[in-house]
């Protein structure tokens, strides 16, 4: 089976969240299922220098305002079709973000670029490799499909939903620049609420759609998580399906982490425990450390652990948190770190030390207001720090909660709860502290977390046999 999959970011080369890190683990996850899987991505100065002198495959003399071509090659250990086009790409720092830290004015010519192009390998493929699916993700791939429609029709198509909060869309005006049909700006085509939305676009016109968790799909039929397009998801709920993501378990091994003092079990979390304390300069407590590992937006909910964090301290709990974004989230946690011996706080990405992060927590805290999959959480099950997090998406699908019953039966791997709100995150904390008090209960709390399943193997049977049916279906 051959898949051509489109995404605007993918791990180790370019990323930006977790997208990046399930587009880069699909193709290894897949090859076990005998997909032959590509993955067509935007020739970012990284990308491109990673991919190196390579053959090209295609050459365009209009690519939306420039000429541009596809070059075909490996690099970061994935098979690569990178669209080379400097007027479009060649963009240093985030793949989104110009220099002040807004949109690109030019993002959806930009992804309309991804999406031209892959639709165009899937009519005509790339070196004789004919993909039988096209695989987009999010807004970035939407309008693939209007694409292929203008060319005849093409390979089967699924879009995969990452985050429904990003729509993709702008002015009507653009209708031109974006070479849409005009007569395609209709309620069934890529028309919304006044608008264009490309990912609209790829809902409606997609074979099959996929989000990244069963709960999520569920959510996006509804008013509160649909963004303005539950009523397109309720339309399509025969071709959805939640596919809840997997981890990485190589990069994110603790018996084989190279950034940690790797570990197999609650004892020998202790060391990375008093490394993080003292890398951070926090003093030993008697209460859980708990750390943060996110983006700063509305989305991750944390400035609910703001408002929860006496009750944390008060329990004899710390706090380490590692993100960047909004900047009154920034600034709250900044004065949080000032003010508080057992808080510290490390605006910025970095890699290495989120894992030593994880590996260095009692307890992760997730508490999302909606959470599409959520890959931390996960994270936090194999180093056998604990997650806390909102019953929302797959924070649902992949923590079990310590409730009487759950711990009676030895199956409870962490904490969450509803509605997130900063009263019941505040009872959630508590919660952990006692539960991290507690001598029995806590091992194997632990155990239970390090021994649950968060790899690819069952989702990656499930994209298989959709990508079967799909090819069947022509
Ligand atoms: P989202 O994609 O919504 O941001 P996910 O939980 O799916 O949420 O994925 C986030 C990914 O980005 C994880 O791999 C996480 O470890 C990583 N990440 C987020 N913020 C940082 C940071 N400041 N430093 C390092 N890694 C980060
Ligand atoms: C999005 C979601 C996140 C999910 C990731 C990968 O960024 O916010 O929940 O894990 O995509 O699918």
């Amino acid at each position: 089976m051959r898949v051509l999959s489109v995404a605007s970011e993918c791990a180790p080369l370019v990323k930006t969240g977790g997208l990046a890190d399930v587009a880069g683990a699909l193709p290894a996850a897949l090859a076990g299922q005998g997909v032959d899987m590509r993955t067509l991505l935007p020739g970012y100065p990284a990308v491109m220098a990673a991919l190196g002198e390579t053959p090209e495959v295609a050459r365009f003399d209009d690519l939306f305002g420039g000429q541009g071509r596809v070059l075909a090659g490996r690099a970061g250990g994935l098979d690569l079709l990178v669209i080379d086009a400097p007027h479009l790409f060649a963009r240093a720092g985030n793949p989104y973000l110009g220099p002040d830290g807004r949109d690109w004015p030019d993002n959806p010519e930009r992804f309309a670029a991804l999406s031209w192009i892959g639709a165009h390998l899937g009519v005509h493929g790339a070196q004789r490799w004919h993909p039988q699916i096209l695989h987009g993700h999010d807004w970035q791939a939407g309008l693939m499909t209007e694409y292929l429609r203008q060319m005849g029709g093409g390979p089967a198509t699924v879009l995969t939903i990452h985050n429904i909060a990003f729509t993709g869309t702008t002015d009507v005006g653009r209708m031109h620049s974006l070479r849409l049909d005009p007569n395609r700006y209709t309620v069934d085509g890529y028309e919304f609420w006044g608008g264009i939305s490309a990912l609209k676009a790829g809902l409606m016109g997609a074979d099959a759609l996929t989000t990244v968790s069963p709960t999520y799909a569920e959510e996006l039929m509804t008013p509160d998580y649909g963004m303005g397009l539950d009523g397109v998801m309720r339309y399509r709920r025969e071709s959805l399906t939640g596919i809840l993501n997997g981890i990485d378990t190589d990069a994110w091994n603790p018996a084989t982490d190279p950034a940690i003092h790797p570990y197999g079990d609650l004892d020998g979390k202790a060391a990375n425990k008093s490394a993080l304390r003292a890398e951070m300069g926090l003093p030993d407590a008697d209460g859980p450390l708990c750390v943060i590992v996110s983006r700063m937006t509305h989305q991750k909910g944390l400035d609910l652990v703001l408002a929860a964090l006496p009750a944390l301290l008060d329990h004899g709990g710390q706090l380490v948190l590692l993100g960047s974004g909004d900047p009154a989230l920034e600034h709250g946690f900044r004065m949080a770190g000032e003010q508080h011996p057992d808080v510290a706080v490390r605006i910025g990405y970095d890699e290495s030390l989120s894992h030593r992060l994880i590996a260095g927590g009692d307890a992760i805290l997730v508490p999302s207001r909606f959470e599409p999959c959520g890959l931390t959480q996960m994270y936090g099950l194999r180093y056998g720090t604990i997650p806390v997090v909102g019953l929302t998406g797959g924070l649902a699908d992949t923590v079990i909660n310590a409730s009487p019953a759950a711990l009676a039966q030895g199956v409870a791997t962490g904490v969450q709860f509803s509605p997130v709100t900063a009263d019941a995150l505040r009872n959630a904390l508590v919660r952990l502290c006692q539960l991290y008090a507690d001598r029995d209960i806590w091992p194997r709390l632990v155990a239970n977390a390090m021994a649950q399943p968060v790899g690819w193997d069952q989702s990656a049977r499930a994209y298989a046999a959709l990508y079967d049916r799909l090819a069947a279906a022509r």
